[in-house]
Parts: C-alpha cells; sequence; structure tokens
C-alpha cells in the first residue's frame, strides 16, 4: 500500500471502518476486467457495473463512491489517470480517458442521455422501446483535468491539455490547451504547456529505472 491509500492503523485501535481500502493491480485482475495494466488502485467502496468493457492502463487511482456504470458501451483509461471520490461515469456510449488526465471530486460524465424534449417516455425502468436514448462517446484528450461538481455530456471531446474548471457544464467539444469554465464551458485563457517537459523528464526515469531492473534480473 502506498501513502495515499493505506488503512489507518493506530496501536492499540481497531482499524478505521470508514477506510475500506484499494484493491490493487493483482487482485483486480481475478475479477473480469477487459485489462488491468500496472499500479492500479481501485477504492473498495466503489460500484462498478460491466468490468468485461472496462479497461485499465499503467498508474490509475480510483478513490471511494465513484460510481462507472458500463454494462453497455465501454471505458477505457490510459496511463497515470486518477478519478477524484464520488464521480459518476455513465459508459453507454463509450468514455476515453487520456494519458495524465483526471477528474477531482463529484463529477458527472454521461455518454448517453434520456431525451429531455417530451418526444419520449424517460428512465431505465420502462422498456427501451418507448426510450430515445442519445448515445454519443465523451473522450478527455492527454492530460485534460476537470474541476469538482462538474458535468460532461455525451458526444464531448475536451481537446488534449485543456482544463474544466469548478461547476462547470460541458455540452460541447472544447479545444486543445484551453483553460475553461462556466454553464457552459466557455474560454477562459490557453492553459500552458509547462507540463510536457515534466511528462518527458517522467517518461526519461520511467525508462531508466526499467533499464537498472533489467540489468539486475
Ligand atoms: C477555472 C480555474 C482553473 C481558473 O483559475 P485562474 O486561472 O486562477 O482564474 P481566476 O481565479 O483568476 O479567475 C478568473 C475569473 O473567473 C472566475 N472563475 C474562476 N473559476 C470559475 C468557475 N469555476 N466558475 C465560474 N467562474 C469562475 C473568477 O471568479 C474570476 O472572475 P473575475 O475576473 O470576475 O474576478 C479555477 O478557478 C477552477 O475552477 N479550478 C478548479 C479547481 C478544482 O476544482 N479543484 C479540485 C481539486 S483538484
Amino acid at each position: 500500500m502506498t501513502k495515499d491509500t493505506q488503512q489507518d492503523l493506530s496501536p492499540n485501535t481497531l482499524p478505521n471502518p470508514f477506510n475500506q481500502g484499494y484493491f490493487e493491480s493483482e487482485e483486480l485482475r481475478k475479477f473480469g476486467f477487459k485489462s488491468v495494466g500496472e499500479n492500479v488502485k481501485i477504492a473498495k467502496n466503489t460500484t462498478i457495473i460491466g468490468l468485461n468493457n472496462i479497461s485499465l492502463g499503467n498508474n490509475i487511482r480510483i478513490d471511494g463512491n465513484v460510481v462507472i456504470a458500463a454494462y453497455s458501451g465501454s471505458l477505457t483509461l490510459g496511463n497515470y489517470i486518477h478519478i477524484g471520490g464520488g464521480c459518476y461515469l455513465g459508459c453507454a456510449g463509450g468514455i476515453t480517458m487520456g494519458d495524465f488526465s483526471g477528474l477531482s471530486q463529484g463529477i458527472s460524465i454521461y455518454s448517453g442521455t434520456d431525451d429531455y424534449t417530451g418526444k419520449s417516455l424517460t428512465n431505465p425502468t420502462v422498456p427501451h422501446k418507448y426510450l430515445k436514448v442519445k448515445l454519443a462517446p465523451v473522450v478527455l484528450g492527454k492530460h485534460v483535468i476537470v474541476g469538482s461538481g462538474s458535468v460532461i455530456l455525451p458526444g464531448v471531446t475536451i481537446g488534449e491539455g485543456s482544463s474544466v474548471g469548478a461547476l462547470s457544464l460541458v455540452t460541447k467539444s472544447l479545444d486543445e490547451w484551453g483553460v475553461y469554465f462556466g454553464a457552459p464551458a466557455k474560454k477562459l485563457k490557453a492553459r500552458s504547456k509547462d507540463m510536457l517537459k515534466l511528462e518527458s523528464e517522467l517518461m526519461l526515469e520511467n525508462a531508466s529505472k526499467s533499464t537498472q531492473q533489467q540489468r539486475s534480473v
């Protein structure tokens, strides 16, 4: 367990029952996900439906009280991805998150939605032929970060490197490398690309660690 995911264990007390801890890659691979990379951690109080539609890269952390509904569609997560507590991911139309992207807390992403115009019945308890569900993929590019409490609707692509401020509603695709916020989300300014240098440094560090490991085998 790493420092950020460890259980609270103090001497003379029971383990903290409110911190259920995380499943990690080795165990997760037994549950039926489509794929699970290295260093993946998923909080034990996460709700996930449709494990066989979910592909997980390396270095991923999914925190508590996240709900992932993937009984149809798909969820594809790249590498170095964080999904903060209390997020909801409706995956019926397909959700993809690129490397180094993240959701803070309490964000909802819908790749499928009922028709709100009144031309059909709504909600999943009604037989499908009476509904008019819109399905469209949601794609978050590399280095995208979404602020607390935001909502992203079907068909949205958030371009590489863009950030979305807290409490935003994203109804249309956003271009690359911008800072956006609001309902509906609008561009505030360009976003710095300084992080790309740090990404290169991290990749070099990883490559050098893996060479050292191969030599020591
Ligand atoms: C959008 C955001 C990135 C902009 O940050 P910034 O570049 O430092 O911009 P500023 O704080 O200077 O704000 C610029 C203006 O936009 C307004 N603003 C900023 N964020 C806003 C938001 N999410 N919604 C509505 N208005 C917002 C500010 O009040 C300010 O208005 P003013 O010019 O009338 O005073 C930031 O405010 C934000 O929402 N960050 C998300 C933080 C978060 O969710 N963290 C969770 C843990 S990771």
